[in-house]
This record gives C-alpha cells, sequence and structure tokens, in this order.
C-alpha cells in the first residue's frame, strides 16, 4: 500500500474529540492521526478563532475537520487550518444531523458532488496541506454503490486524494445522529470495492471497528482505518497500536496506571491556566474499565473534578483509590 500517513486514524467527534482528549489519546499511539471535532465555516470566520483552533503540538499529526459549503468560507478556513499548523483539513460530508442539515453541511453533501467538488478545488488553491473528504457510503435513496463511486469519482477530478469513509448509510429523515451510527448496517465491501476502483486514492474505511485484529485485517484491503466510540470508551486499545500497527518496538506503557500518571504534568498547567479539571479528565474516565477499583475512581472524579478549583490533588486522589 503506498499510503502510510492515515493507516489509523481517530475519528473526529463533537465534545469528545477536543483538545484535551486527543492530548491524551497521543499519549498512548505516537502514530495515530487525530481530528478534531467539527467546526463550521460561520464559527471560525465570525466566531472565537483561538478557541476553535489552539491545539497543543504534542497532538500532531491532525486534522482540521470543517463543516460548510461555500467554497470561499471553506477555502478562508482552510487558509487558517495551514497557518496554524494543522497537517490537513477534512471537508465532513458525513454528518447527519438536522441542524447540520439546514445549513448544508455534513451527510447532505453527499447529493452534490459536484458542490463538493468545488469546495474541495478551492480548499486546495488557499493552502498546501492535504485536503480530505469524510463521507457516508450514501444517503437517503441514493443507491448503494454507483452514487458513492459517481461522488468520490467527482471530488478526486477536483483533486482530493483521501476518502474517509463510513461505512453506514445516513437517513437524513427520520433516524437521530446517534441512529445514524448504529442503525444502517455496515457495508464494508462497498468501501473494498472503492478502493479495488481507484487504486491510486488513499481510502480509509471507518465505523464499527472495536479491535486491532480488526484493523490489521481491514488494512490488507484498505489504505487506513478510523475507530471513533471504541477509542473513547475504551483508550487504553490506543496502547498497542503504535506496536500492532506500525511495528514499533519501543514505547507504549507497561499498565493502565503509567498512562495516567503521564497526564499529570498536562493536568498541573492545563488547570493552572484556568482549565476545568473535569474537561480534561472526562476523556480518562473509561481507562479502567473491568479493572479493579474503576468504580471508585470514575465516582471520585465525577463527584470531585467539577468543583470549581479541583486541580491535580483530586485526579492524584482519584488514581490512589485504583493503587490499593
Ligand atoms: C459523539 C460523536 C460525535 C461525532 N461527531 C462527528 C463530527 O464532528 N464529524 C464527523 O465527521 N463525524 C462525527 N462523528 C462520527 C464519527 O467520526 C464516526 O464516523 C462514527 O462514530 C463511526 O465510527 P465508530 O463506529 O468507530 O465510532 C461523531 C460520532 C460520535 C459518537
Amino acid at each position: 500500500m503506498p499510503f502510510r500517513s492515515h493507516r489509523f486514524c481517530l475519528a473526529p467527534m463533537m465534545d469528545w474529540s477536543d483538545r484535551h482528549c486527543r492530548y491524551f489519546w497521543r499519549l498512548l499511539t505516537k502514530e495515530a492521526r487525530l481530528y478534531t471535532e467539527m467546526v463550521t465555516t460561520g464559527a471560525l470566520i465570525h466566531g472565537d478563532q483561538k478557541q476553535h483552533l489552539l491545539f497543543n503540538d504534542e497532538e500532531k499529526p491532525l486534522a482540521l475537520q470543517l463543516g460548510g459549503s461555500e467554497p470561499a468560507a471553506l477555502a478562508q478556513c482552510a487558509q487558517l487550518a495551514e497557518a496554524w499548523g494543522y497537517d490537513e483539513v477534512n471537508l465532513n460530508c458525513g454528518c447527519p444531523s438536522d441542524r447540520v442539515q439546514s445549513g448544508k453541511i455534513g451527510a447532505v453533501l453527499m447529493a452534490e458532488p459536484e458542490l463538493v467538488a468545488e469546495c474541495v478545488a478551492a480548499m486546495m488553491t488557499s493552502c498546501a496541506i492535504p485536503v480530505t473528504v469524510k463521507h457516508r457510503i450514501g444517503i437517503d435513496d441514493m443507491e448503494d454503490y454507483e452514487d458513492m463511486r459517481h461522488f468520490v469519482s467527482t471530488v478526486a477530478n477536483a483533486g482530493c486524494e483521501t476518502f474517509i469513509v463510513h461505512a453506514r448509510k445516513a437517513w437524513l429523515k427520520g433516524l437521530s445522529p446517534k441512529e445514524n451510527r448504529e442503525v444502517p448496517p455496515l457495508k464494508y465491501e462497498l468501501i473494498f470495492q472503492l478502493k479495488k476502483e481507484f487504486p491510486q486514492l488513499n481510502i480509509v474505511i471507518n465505523g464499527g471497528i472495536t479491535t486491532l485484529e480488526q484493523c490489521q485485517s481491514l488494512l490488507e484491503t484498505v489504505d487506513g482505518v478510523m475507530i471513533g466510540r471504541e477509542a473513547y470508551h475504551n483508550p487504553w486499545l490506543l496502547n498497542a497500536v503504535d506496536e500492532q500497527l506500525f511495528g514499533a518496538t519501543q514505547g507504549g506503557f507497561a499498565e493502565r496506571l503509567a498512562a495516567a500518571d503521564a497526564l499529570s504534568d498536562y493536568i498541573e498547567v492545563e488547570t493552572r491556566a484556568g482549565a476545568r479539571l473535569h474537561h480534561i479528565t472526562r476523556h480518562v474516565l473509561g481507562l479502567f474499565n473491568g479493572q479493579k477499583g474503576a468504580r471508585l475512581f470514575r465516582r471520585h472524579l465525577s463527584e470531585n473534578a467539577t468543583r470549581p478549583g479541583a486541580g491535580l490533588s483530586v485526579f492524584k486522589d482519584a488514581l490512589a483509590l485504583l493503587r490499593h
């Protein structure tokens, strides 16, 4: 496979893959490519740019995901992504929420491949970092394979080389965003077919992946895998990524507690700078799932990390409950 950049990616997830979460994930894997939550062009152009774009250098390689459908606005935001040091800018064509559809953002764009091609072309002219697209295998009544094929070939003709495909259709009417991540069946075979027909494209598969063994097997057919929910709920999975998927012989924590300890300096610096402890530790709650003391650890954090002024000592006390 010619592509290595996207071999293992962690998914963009609103309210979840924020900068604190990504910093924590990065402690566990040096090789994964990380994605921000989606930021709309409107929020970026008219809102608080620093709040949306700030990240820690440790997080790289890092992609900014944009939501939008106006070529000029997307071009402006792609330029910002490059100026802030992002390694990639990704256009969201997979998000099915109503709020997002009304602004012609997300999965609804799959019905307009020419517009997406125009957006991608505009973004590519305004920045030198890769412009990529994340989409579904279809929406509503779009015929499963042919329409997706048309979408991908039209957008690829505009210069996009990397496609991250969530292997489920989105039903824009009738299903909630959550249901749209669970109800429509996964159809990996359509993405395998895509890779076969477009061997020159970097094809990343997403949806329902829960183990690194599954990743290894999928990587025999496609260029990359992207995991979302399983990585969030079971972050310890990430500790073996560099070794199992990239052949790293060093690195990785010997045990979960060491991974949690490694977050201490970050917690100290961030809480001193004004971050709420809970905003960092909420992403760590799944680290000890299934381990002795995990419930006490989680309870201590839910009861104390939200308190004003809570800092590193609260986190350390929670960890002490696991050491017994
Ligand atoms: C809480 C949550 C928020 C999400 N937000 C986004 C988003 O902002 N942009 C996006 O492209 N996908 C978003 N997704 C979809 C994921 O990126 C991914 O495509 C989906 O969860 C399927 O992968 P998984 O089965 O590995 O979780 C979100 C998913 C979840 C669970």
